[in-house]
């Protein structure tokens, strides 16, 4: 896991001329899908003792260019929320390509072969540990606040735990919802996961999502349908209430705020925590 590899040159893919030093935690890319202009996935090796919780994150990077005084490098890490299943061989990740971002404006150019840095400690609010049972689970992501669902979704205790599993997605446009919708549009017939899960496992999914800026099937902020009814009209489902229902949150500043304060003062729910299960979580899907 923590063994020193030699960094891989990530403009040319061209192994380094002579002795860089090493990048620590390295783990290498084993596939990279590009969805939009913005938006990537990638997959890497699992370090063979990294354990985690479906839902939770971890620091993730390269190393930054030397320092021209000094000439140390440092890695250049960010927190990403790991979107495969915590008992997966592989890890995937997926990311936001950011024009003037530190790390994206690079990671965004990976190949399968490059490495890249990977904590293995993993943390995050977003796991099953931290909600009391229920009979409903609902996941409320925006953009690539996506990827601990696209985790849980495919982790057996969701179905264990609950009779019921709705996700609903709000992106600015069409294109952004297809990572989420092609993982989900698999289940279905994804034989590994029909047999570890259960079969039909997926029978128990609501997938509910929509649009902001660009003309879909269903227009508008989540946060509205709801208040206004719709949402639940269309899924078919009873408005939230702490008897039956859970949420984890995971998307921008503005929405988890906005969902945090309806759950607390419109649904009656208590937001809850590893330390102190209650009924939703909340996650921040990037620093603002
Ligand atoms: C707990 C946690 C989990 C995260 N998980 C993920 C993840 O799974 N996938 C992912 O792409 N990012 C995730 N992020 C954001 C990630 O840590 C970085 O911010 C992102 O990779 C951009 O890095 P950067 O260095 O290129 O730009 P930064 O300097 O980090 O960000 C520059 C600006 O870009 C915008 N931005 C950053 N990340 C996003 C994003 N994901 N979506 C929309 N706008 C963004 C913000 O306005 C930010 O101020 C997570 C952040 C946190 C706190
Ligand atoms: N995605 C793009 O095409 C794009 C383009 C230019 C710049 N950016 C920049 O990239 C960053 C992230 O963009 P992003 O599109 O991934 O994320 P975002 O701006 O957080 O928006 C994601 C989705 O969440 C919705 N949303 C925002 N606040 C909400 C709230 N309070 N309640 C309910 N829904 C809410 C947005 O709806 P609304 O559309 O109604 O806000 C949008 O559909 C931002 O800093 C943005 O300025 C993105």
């Amino acid at each position: 896991m923590n063994e020193m590899t030699p960094v891989t040159d990530i403009a040319t893919n061209a192994a380094p001329e002579k002795a860089k030093p090493a990048l620590p935690d390295a783990q290498t890319v084993t596939e990279v899908k590009h969805w939009t202009d913005k938006l990537f996935s990638f997959k890497v090796t699992r370090p063979a003792s990294l354990r985690f919780r479906s839902g939770e994150f971890v620091m993730i990077g390269l190393m930054n260019d030397p320092d021209p005084k000094t000439g140390k490098v440092k890695p250049l890490l960010r927190a990403y929320s790991i979107a495969s299943p915590s008992w997966d061989e592989e890890m995937e990740f997926y990311s936001i390509k950011v024009e003037d971002g530190p790390l994206t404006s690079r990671l965004q150019h990976i190949q399968p072969g490059d490495e890249i840095i990977l904590r293995p400690k993993p943390v995050g609010t977003l796991v099953h540990d931290a909600l009391l049972p229920g009979k409903r689970i609902w996941f409320f992501a925006t953009g690539t606040g996506f990827a601990p669902f696209a985790s849980l979704l495919r982790e057996p205790q969701t179905y264990e735990d609950y009779d019921e599993v709705v996700i609903t997605h709000t992106c600015r446009t069409a294109g952004e919802l297809t990572y989420g919708r092609e993982l989900i549009e698999s289940l279905k017939d994804d034989a590994l996961l029909n047999e570890v899960i259960g079969e039909g496992f997926w029978k128990k999914i609501k997938y509910y999502p929509t649009t902001t800026r660009e003309e879909s099937p269903k227009m508008g902020r989540i946060t509205d349908l709801m208040r206004s009814g719709e949402a639940f009209a269309e899924l078919g489902v009873a408005p939230l209430n702490p008897e039956s229902d859970r949420a984890m949150i995971c998307g921008n500043l503005a929405f988890n705020l906005e969902l945090k304060d309806l759950f607390e003062n419109t649904y009656g729910l208590e937001e809850g925590a590893n330390s102190k299960p209650a009924h939703f979580v909340v996650e921040k899907a990037f620093l603002d």
